[in-house]
């Protein structure tokens, strides 16, 4: 079937009309400030509501796993987040401190991350998905001090790696007895350290070729952006019932799970649950979701279970959809279209920009397959960087490195201990994303792969050397080679070689007991859900295994023509 290249605004668009633009200066003034000076990005999501006209309104809507169901107001988020303000006051924690949060998406996570921020911690939600070596990995890169866990999750991560975190001085688990009752006992009320627009407020860990995880510094004035990018990228009104589907211990489950719509006084859903169809239709219908902020691989999820099950229900105040974390394809944009009557507005961003840079926006005409334009104070270009600079591309359709001009308000302000791997990001005031893309004509951007060797798996970042060096601690392995193999839902699986030690013989039983030991230790959602074995794996004259040649023989490419492949970023 013949499409047209432009789907335009939809009969939900227009019976709400799209916000205009807006600048970061308007957005700046939209804030409040702290009484007395100074900015906190606690303050600006929860206190200024609970103390205003939205006290009552509902600011987390939960549905827990199991059924129940929580209504959090800000007047109460306010209230518990000042209790583990105080009790994290009380360990000690201030300016200059690290506090992990690993809970599941339950309400006391919302609280401990914004008493963190209250009291002037740097905080780092952590993916409960993780095992035990990436949350110990983090959390001393981080150099943690305090960790806030439930009991579950302590038992089946943390304790397995307990004495191994130096730093880390206390432990909260918010369901166990006697935590619970310090934070009851702790008062309600606290007064917010004064942090600046250029203090850390969280520490996100992202994955990048070599080395493990870096971590990406953000600061309280990120807001600014938070408050833009929530009105003019995901259209936030006034009345919304907001949507995030990402984990918290992702950056989008951050910045759009819980600042922005924070920040916009609307209500957000959060869903305990993993991913399931019916679930999803059910909770979009049930707490009728308006705007709905979600990703490629848990579309095309949708998108498999069938139409007919999105058809059966019905979604009257779904006015908006967006999408982030890796490549739309224009089937799924259209399938929006089918299923609810609108696109699918795909948007671009990622760990180090701290917020949405380029967007199909609500008062735009979406381009299935284009991640949009950049956003209103954005400035992209595509770029090439060689021998004399840089060098912009002007042509359209031609492809180079994303690239984005410097100093934009969520913008990472470093790579924590890592101050050489951060400056070689920038390069004459553009800031080099790794990515591959290119823009057309219109103005709007085309993704075309990533510059470096990361793996992008159901939307998330994984650093193929934190796999391969988990690996290489099974008694069996010499050394490992991981790649991202191609896979219709997930866009790419992570896939291992193994070379292995000496005296060892492949087998099934070795296979399984690799992969046991792999998912054991990084965790469901790290681990390799492939592994082969190499008799040799290819390596460049240094020493280092070639990815991307090992990547070319899977995918069935002649070893010498690795051009479909992306560039090594080495
Ligand atoms: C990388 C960033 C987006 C914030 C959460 C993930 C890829 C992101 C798109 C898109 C194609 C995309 C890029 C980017 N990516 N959005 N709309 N189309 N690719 O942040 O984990 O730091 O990942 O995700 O490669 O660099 P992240």
């Amino acid at each position: 079937m013949d499409r047209p290249p432009i789907i335009a605004k939809t009969p939900a668009l227009l019976r709400v009309p799209p916000n205009a633009p807006l600048s970061f200066e308007e957005s700046r003034r939209a804030l409040a400030g702290l009484p007395g000076g100074g900015l906190n990005i606690a303050h600006e999501a929860v206190d200024r509501h609970a103390a205003g006209p939205r006290a009552t309104r509902v600011a987390i809507r939960w549905r827990g796993a199991q059924g129940a169901r929580r209504d959090v107001t800000y007047r109460e988020l306010g209230a518990l987040s000042n209790r583990f303000a105080n009790v994290y006051r009380s360990l000690g924690v201030g300016k200059g401190d690290v506090v992990f949060v690993l809970c599941g998406r339950i309400p006391e996570l919302y609280a401990a991350v914004l008493g963190g921020l209250k009291c002037g911690a740097a905080v780092s939600p952590l993916f409960a998905a993780f095992g035990p070596e990436p949350l110990k990995t983090r959390i001393n890169l981080g150099h943690g001090k305090v960790l806030v866990t439930t009991e579950a999750l302590y038992e089946r991560k943390v304790s397995k790696v307990a004495g191994e975190m130096p730093t880390l001085a206390h432990v909260l688990k918010v369901d166990a007895a006697a935590d619970r009752a310090k934070l009851d006992a702790a008062s309600d009320r606290f007064a917010i350290e004064r942090t600046t627009a250029d203090d850390v407020s969280f520490l996100h860990f992202t994955s990048g070729t070599t080395g493990m995880p870096k971590g990406a510094q953000h600061v309280h004035g990120a807001a600014v952006m938070h408050y833009a990018t929530g009105k003019v990228a995901l259209d936030l009104h006034d009345e919304d019932v907001f949507w995030c589907t990402a984990d918290p211990g992702w950056i989008t489950g951050t910045s759009y799970g819980i600042v922005a719509p924070l920040l916009h006084g609307v209500t957000s859903v959060v869903d305990e649950a993993e991913f399931d169809a019916e679930r999803w239709y059910g909770i979009l219908e049930a707490e009728q979701v308006s705007v709905w902020y979600t990703a490629p691989t848990a579309i095309r999820m949708l998108m498999k279970a069938g139409v007919e099950l999105a058809k059966r229900r019905t979604y009257p105040a779904l006015r908006f959809i967006a999408s982030v974390g890796e490549p739309l394809n224009p089937e799924a944009v259209w399938w929006g279209m089918d299923a609810f009557g609108m696109p699918i507005h795909d948007n671009w961003w990622q760990t180090e920009t701290g917020g949405i840079m380029i967007a199909n926006t609500a008062a735009m005409d979406v381009k299935p397959g284009s991640m949009g334009k950049p956003l209103p104070g954005i400035e992209a270009a595509i770029a090439r960087r060689g021998e004399h600079g840089v060098r912009l591309i002007e042509h359209a359709e031609q492809q180079g490195e994303l690239v984005l001009q410097a100093g934009w308000p969520s913008m990472f302000r470093g790579y924590l201990d890592q101050e050489e791997r951060y400056r070689k990001c920038f390069a004459d005031g553009w800031y080099f994303t790794g990515d591959l893309a290119k823009r057309d004509a219109d103005g709007y951007y085309w993704f075309v792969g990533r510059a470096d060797d990361v793996i992008k798996s159901a939307g998330h970042l994984i650093g193929p050397f934190e796999v391969e060096s988990a690996l290489m601690e099974h008694p069996a392995v010499a050394q490992a080679g991981v790649i991202g193999k191609p896979d219709p839902t997930l866009g790419e699986m992570v896939k291992a070689f193994v070379e292995l030690k000496p005296g060892n013989e492949w087998s099934e039983e070795l296979r399984l007991s690799i992969l046991g030991h792999a998912r054991k230790r990084l965790g469901a959602a790290v681990a390799p859900k492939e592994i082969a074995v190499s008799k040799a794996l290819p390596r460049t004259r240094s020493g280092k295994i070639m990815r991307r040649l090992l990547k070319a023989r899977e995918l069935g490419l002649p070893e010498g023509d690795t051009s479909t492949l992306e560039e090594s970023g080495e």
